[in-house]
């Protein structure tokens, strides 16, 4: 059960850290590690991710879940997406909001991100691999309360209900929400689970601008999520790339 094993602290430097370190020291699947506020929160790409006290959700959850060798790249691919799902739900159940899901992992309402995903691994191709999920969550902020670059961009719970909401009850419906995809994932319903991402993912069927890793760009419609979980775009010179790492924005 996720969460049976909860660590919550005041602060710490970043839950992912903190929770790759617990599995390096043998931690058990399902640990979660919560944090008030963290002073080194760290997003995709080598961002900070901005974790004040006494206002969002930042915690990273510690998964161990017997894949077999062959599989583990799907299933690393997969986690962020399922994670993304599992965010979107939950806020969903809890405070009533609709989201959708920016490819790969980003939950957005209206072009305002709600929550960011980060996932980390460790011993790939072992039976020890284990995955952290690490989800931070805009609950309580205010609009003034963000610094100025993402003022913007960026939005709460808080924010889009008019009213704060309790952080417990929001892990409580993620840490479920998350745990039974998963689950349902590594039973063979994949197809369920790629449906249901599809349905929330609000990069399919966009215009999209697509920065990879390696600093090139591409440019074209995004037609699906693969099975692999990889977007594939579908470019305007008439070429399609199923793109498994990048940065993706939503151009008009
Ligand atoms: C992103 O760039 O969108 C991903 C942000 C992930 C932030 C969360 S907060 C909890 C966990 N600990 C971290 O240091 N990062 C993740």
């Amino acid at each position: 059960m996720l969460g049976r094993t909860l660590h919550v602290h005041d602060e710490v430097p970043s839950t992912n850290t903190l929770a790759m370190t617990l599995a390096q020291d043998g931690a058990p699947h399902g640990t979660v590690v919560v944090a008030d506020r963290q002073t080194a929160g760290r997003g995709r790409l080598g961002r900070h991710w901005h974790s004040p006290s006494g206002k969002n959700l930042h915690c990273s959850i510690l998964l161990r879940m017997n894949v077999p060798t062959a599989r583990q790249p799907l299933w690393l691919s997969w986690v962020p997406l399922i994670a993304a799902l599992a965010t979107s739900r939950a806020v969903q159940t809890v405070a009533g909001l609709k989201s959708s899901v920016k490819w790969p992992n980003d939950i957005m309402i209206a072009d305002q991100k709600l929550a960011g995903i980060l996932c980390e691994s460790s011993g790939l191709g072992t039976d020890e691999m284990a995955v952290i999920a690490g989800i931070g969550l805009n609950v309580n902020i205010r609009r003034e309360e963000f610094p100025d670059e993402l003022r913007a961009i960026a939005t709460s719970v808080a924010i889009e209900a008019g009213r704060p909401w309790d952080r417990t009850a929001l892990l409580a419906a993620l840490l479920l929400e998350f745990e039974t995809r998963c689950e349902a994932f590594l039973a063979g319903h994949h197809g369920d689970i790629l449906t249901e991402y599809m349905v929330r993912c609000a990069t399919v069927g966009q215009r999209v601008r697509v920065e990879l890793a390696q600093g090139n760009t591409l440019q074209g419609r995004a037609q699906s999520v693969q099975p692999d979980g990889s977007l594939r775009v579908a470019q305007d010179d008439g070429t399609t790339t199923d793109v498994r790492t990048g940065d993706v924005f939503h151009v008009r």
